[in-house]
């Protein structure tokens, strides 16, 4: 059976997915009918819950590639394909502690709350108030809020931290920052940065030079996605061609 508390993903028979925390006193109103969650409780993952005009729904439970899909966005957000390295080259693991900026949607604050777990802390830094509430309610939603602590502050005061192990900034202009960053991570702490555009990978690039910054990465990563069709097996029509330039460094101090 499905604990009340647990995230669950229902999925429609036309593949449209929907995300939610159960409780057993909810209903999900779909244009396939009315599901009561409480039969929900009584399921396990894998199985199907019937709304009440009869159309099946597969209940699974979601994966962290399935939440950041459905994050309620209003700013440009930090896309899984892109995620996945800066997770790698951050070292981000149960119990650890990591500082970002800014907060924006709360995409990549969402995947770093939920990979430094229950003992581990994100520190997030945005300056507008209504971000830090959006960021906020998308990690309230699916019960990662705990692990975040929200900074309503603009990076140019300086973090107010010291020794964080691990730093990644995706703001427009981030050669700004680099000193108040340096002072709050540790000595040889990996730091990351996302810039949509090369000039701005210049500009920072140049700021490294000067700053405390050793070991420095530049790349973009491209997915590349095929259609499932074993008989005519070829790339889709379409991709994401860009989202932006990953610049990755060492703090030295
Ligand atoms: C592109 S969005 C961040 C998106 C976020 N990483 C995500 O994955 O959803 C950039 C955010 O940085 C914030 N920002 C820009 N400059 C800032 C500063 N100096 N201090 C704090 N936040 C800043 C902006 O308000 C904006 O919300």
């Amino acid at each position: 059976m499905i604990p009340t508390g647990s995230l669950i993903q229902l999925v429609s028979p036309k593949g449209k997915r929907y995300t939610m925390i159960l409780e057993e006193e909810k209903e999900l109103h779909t244009h396939d009918g009315l599901i009561p969650l409480n039969q929900v409780c009584h399921m396990d993952f894998g199985q199907e819950v019937t709304t009440h005009l009869g159309r099946k729904y597969l209940v699974l439970k979601p994966t962290l590639y399935d939440l950041l899909k459905n994050v309620q966005r209003k700013t440009q957000i930090i896309y899984p394909k892109d995620i996945g390295y800066i997770l790698l080259k951050l070292g981000i693991a149960p119990g650890g502690e990591v500082l970002e900026a800014g907060s924006g949607s709360g995409s990549l604050t969402m995947a770093l709350a939920w990979y430094i777990g229950d003992q581990g802390r994100v520190h997030s830094f945005e300056r507008r108030s209504e971000f830090v509430e959006l960021c906020s309610r998308n990690l309230e939603r699916v019960g990662l809020k705990d692990r975040v602590r929200f900074h309503d502050r603009d990076i140019e005061q300086g973090f107010g931290l010291t020794d964080i192990p691990a730093g990644f900034i995706d703001v427009r202009t981030p050669w700004d920052y680099l000193d108040q960053l340096v002072a709050a991570l540790q000595n040889g702490a990996p730091a990351g940065f996302l810039l949509p555009t090369m000039n701005q990978v210049e500009w920072l690039l140049r700021a490294m030079e000067s700053a405390s910054c050793t070991d420095m990465e530049v790349l973009e990563i491209l997915v590349r996605p095929y259609k499932p069709v074993a008989d005519r097996l070829r790339p889709q029509d379409r991709m994401v061609a860009h989202t932006g330039y990953l610049v990755f460094c060492r703090i030295m101090k």
